[in-house]
């Protein structure tokens, strides 16, 4: 993997950037679209390519280890063969599914066991595991196995989770260093900077993931019940320490708003379950402003989706449309608001890049945002 930073605002720290891996370019900032057991939600690869234009997409090693498990995957060949997505992956490495949905887990210094959430089967997932399920999936980004510690742990807690989540990177980097992937491309390990709403301690994380020269290095441990303004300062302290010229990625964030907030501290990669969820829910983002599809005002309003959308959906039906289809609960409807969600994420981080390399990306993004925000 190679990392090309090409543009760096002058006003603010936000990045212009080209990764490439064995499975094509992501020009950054980019969001990437989850796809949890090897699918975005509702959204068809060719959709997730052509119209939406997704550049990498995520997939999860707890779930994909669950199911379909690592024998279907090593004979699919990985998991690009497996769902037909050539383009790059990243796989997280259950460092946050573990602790938010598995049953009776337990933390030890080995590694977390923990009982399936499907059918309650007990396993165990240690760092050379974890990179070894990680290699058998295939991603081009494989995550370190880390301790998401909650936004709301106290000091002692987050200093003891952060020792183990330092000591497991370690484990994790030998591993990773003493196998391969046998499909016959490259992959790359990040780590991730733990520390909770710390300032001590984030430093302290950051310059630890600094230290071991990754490809890329991840922030995780946010968006997790701290205030808003703590994960911005965390955001500046650790992006103070991480290496410019890797790209940085901040784990399962986040809202529009908290994307462009990022994106001026340095941050070049994104994920979030939120176009995808809150689409299947009715809530559809656009440059205008938030709607709710499932509010009556919608029941005559035969205008486009989304007029300025960049989607094929957006002006190919009307919000009447598909306020009626999720009133009837058709399975259209959550393919409608996957597809528009996710095109407007990709269209707002494509054009973040466009206004940092122009040079006006701090005033392209205060008006943006009373944009984005409106409640339509
Ligand atoms: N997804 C969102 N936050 C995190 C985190 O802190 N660690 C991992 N592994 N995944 C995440």
């Amino acid at each position: 993997m190679k990392f090309e930073l090409q543009h760096t605002d002058v006003q603010s720290k936000a990045r212009a950037g080209l990764i490439t891996t064995d499975h094509g370019q992501i020009e950054t900032p980019i969001f990437m679209p989850v796809g949890t057991q090897g699918a975005v939600k509702a959204v068809h690869m060719p959709e997730l390519e052509n119209d939406i234009k997704a550049q990498i997409i995520l997939g999860n090693t707890y779930h994909l280890y669950l199911r379909p498990g690592l024998e279907i995957l090593e004979q699919a060949g990985g998991l690009h063969k497996f769902n037909s997505w050539n383009k790059p992956i990243l796989t997280d490495s259950g460092g946050f599914q573990v602790f938010s949905l598995a049953h009776n887990r337990k933390l030890t210094e080995e590694g977390a066991i923990f009982r399936s959430h499907i059918d309650g089967s007990k396993h165990m997932f240690t760092p050379e595991r974890v990179m070894d399920i990680e290699r058998t999936i295939g991603a081009d980004i494989m995550m370190a196995f880390d301790e998401c510690t909650p936004g709301d742990a106290e000091y002692s807690y987050a200093k003891k989770s952060l020792d183990l989540t330092e000591r497991w990177l370690d484990r994790c980097i030998t591993r990773f260093n003493e196998t391969e992937c046998t499909y016959g491309y490259k992959q790359a390990l990040f780590p991730i900077v733990q520390g909770c709403v710390y300032p001590d301690l984030r430093r302290r994380a950051a310059e630890n993931v600094a230290s071991k020269g990754a490809e890329g290095n991840a922030i995780g441990g946010l968006a997790v019940g701290e205030p808003t303004e703590k994960m911005y300062e965390m955001i500046e302290i650790v992006n103070e320490i991480l290496p410019q010229d890797k790209p940085r990625y901040l784990m399962g964030v986040g809202t529009p708003v908290n994307l462009l907030e990022a994106i001026e501290r340095g941050v070049d990669m994104f994920d979030c379950i939120m176009p995808t969820r809150n689409g299947r829910n009715g809530q559809i983002f656009t440059r205008h402003g938030i709607m709710n599809m499932k509010n009556k005002r919608w029941a005559n309003d035969f205008s486009p989706i989304d007029p300025e959308g960049a989607s094929f959906v957006d002006t190919l039906y009307s919000k009447a449309y598909l306020r009626h289809l999720f009133i009837v609960n058709e399975i259209l409807a959550l393919q409608i608001a996957s597809i528009h969600n996710l095109a407007f994420y990709l269209w707002l981080v494509k054009e973040a890049r466009k206004h940092i390399i122009a040079g006006d990306f701090t005033s392209w993004k205060a008006s943006i945002i009373e944009d984005v925000t409106r409640r339509l």
